[in-house]
């Protein structure tokens, strides 16, 4: 079949699956490029949301910068009839390819990470093949949650006090727009926290420990975003930004609770990048757009594998790992650099539809965009025939 990219809002409901193979090889060569002698790493590696986004590029530098075994769970689509799979699918069949071929254990679990079936065959695995797991990254951004007593919590992206009306960018038209984003209800709110806040991550190192597959001094790691001053009542201050507060809490709750494992528990603010998951935010994909522009100017701009490099090579590999005042790994660091914040705030203020292209990387918006779907790589012939399955 021949695929080709079907933009439905801000997703792409096809994939290409030898554009993601290449997507996770360009990512497994750049981690293996930046390899580097006499660092010990984790060598047994659970991501709980390891199929695409920051997740993904944590396995490929967890498997590929430190040789770490790894367990990747998702929650994918697999292909049917003339429908492709999901990117993650595909992402995760490559990158385990690539794995096979050199030797490192990689196995991955499709389904939804927040049930207890799917945690009770993760510890199945775990038991059978690696004893234990030394680093628990938890990378999952999901739009709902089906509890125990069948409950299903949607997450919404909204304020949490009044509206708020700032410029956004339309990405069908590319036209700079007002957008006002209504405030939750409480209870959409606290939906919100129940999905992306720190409930389940607790519940997933809880029942790892108690069926004893958890190492002493094990780590463990979930990501947040803390982003400028703009998209605080959206993002920080909004119902997203509740939850990563609850996400926040619980990694101090953690270290209490299984203080007698030794367990490090640590919240990382990454920085702010085209995901599926990001690209869903009102304002955020405008000022997204001017920040690659800042930072590639500045050349400062990292996608998510040079992100996850980092914070393996220059945070989580320390004999001590470096957080701010509150315990939080920064890995935002170039993007809250003053230098880059001013110049995002000033172009924010003058930005209209008319000089758009001038002050916003579109271009690189866009292309991340459909990189993530396995499109718009110059080595991929995009006219062949190709096995969606
Ligand atoms: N993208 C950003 O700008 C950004 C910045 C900082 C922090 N973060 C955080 O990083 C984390 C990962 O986000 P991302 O942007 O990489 O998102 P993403 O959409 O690329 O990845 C989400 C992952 O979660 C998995 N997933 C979703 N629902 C699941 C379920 N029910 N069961 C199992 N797996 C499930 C998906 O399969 C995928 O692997 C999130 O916590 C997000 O808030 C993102």
């Amino acid at each position: 079949m021949i695929v080709e990219p079907k933009v439905k809002g801000f997703i792409c409901i096809t994939a290409h699956p030898e554009g993601c193979a290449e997507s996770v090889r360009r990512q497994v060569d750049y981690v293996k490029s930046k390899r580097k002698s006499g660092l010990e790493g984790p060598k047994k590696v659970l991501v709980i949301g390891a199929s695409t986004g920051y997740g993904l590029a944590t396995r490929i530098s967890a498997a590929f910068g430190c040789g770490a075994a790894t367990i990747g769970v998702m929650f994918e689509k697999e292909a049917t009839g003339t429908r492709t799979a999901t990117p993650g699918f595909y992402n995760t069949r490559a990158f385990e390819k690539i794995a096979e071929k050199e030797g490192l254990y990689a196995k991955s679990v499709n389904g939804d990470a927040f049930s207890d079936e799917i945690k009770a065959q993760v510890i199945e695995i775990i038991k059978k093949d690696l004893k234990e797991v030394d680093l628990v990254v938890y990378s999952l951004a999901a739009p709902r949650r089906t509890d125990r007593d069948g409950t299903v919590y949607t997450s919404v992206l909204k304020t949490t006090k009044e509206a708020y009306t700032n410029k956004t960018l339309d990405l069908k038209t590319n036209e700079v727009t007002m957008v006002t984003v209504p405030p939750a209800t409480a209870e959409e709110e606290a939906a919100t926290v129940k999905v992306m806040g720190g409930e389940d991550w607790e519940e997933w190192i809880r029942q790892l420990s108690e069926a004893g597959v958890l190492a002493e001094n094990a780590l463990t790691v979930a990501y947040t975003y803390i982003g400028p001053a703009i998209t605080h009542p959206i993002y920080f201050h909004g119902t997203i930004g509740m939850a990563k507060k609850h996400l926040e809490k619980t990694a101090a709750v953690m270290r209490e609770k299984f203080a007698g494992l030794g367990l490090r528990a640590y919240v990382s603010v990454n920085k702010g990048l085209v995901t599926q998951a990001s690209s869903a935010i009102p304002v955020v994909p405008l000022y997204m757009g001017i920040l690659y522009k800042v930072m590639k100017e500045k050349g400062l701009h990292e996608g998510c594998i040079e992100q996850m490099e980092r914070l393996f090579s220059e945070r989580l590999l320390l004999p001590e790992i470096p957080t701010d005042e509150e315990g939080r790994i920064r890995m935002d660091d170039y993007e809250m650099l003053p230098e880059v914040q001013e110049t995002v705030a000033n172009v924010w203020d003058i930005v209209t539809t008319d000089n758009v292209k001038e002050h916003v990387d579109i271009d690189g918006y866009f292309e991340d965009f459909y990189h993530m779907f396995g499109f718009h790589y110059n080595n991929i012939d995009y006219t062949k025939d190709v096995d969606i399955v």
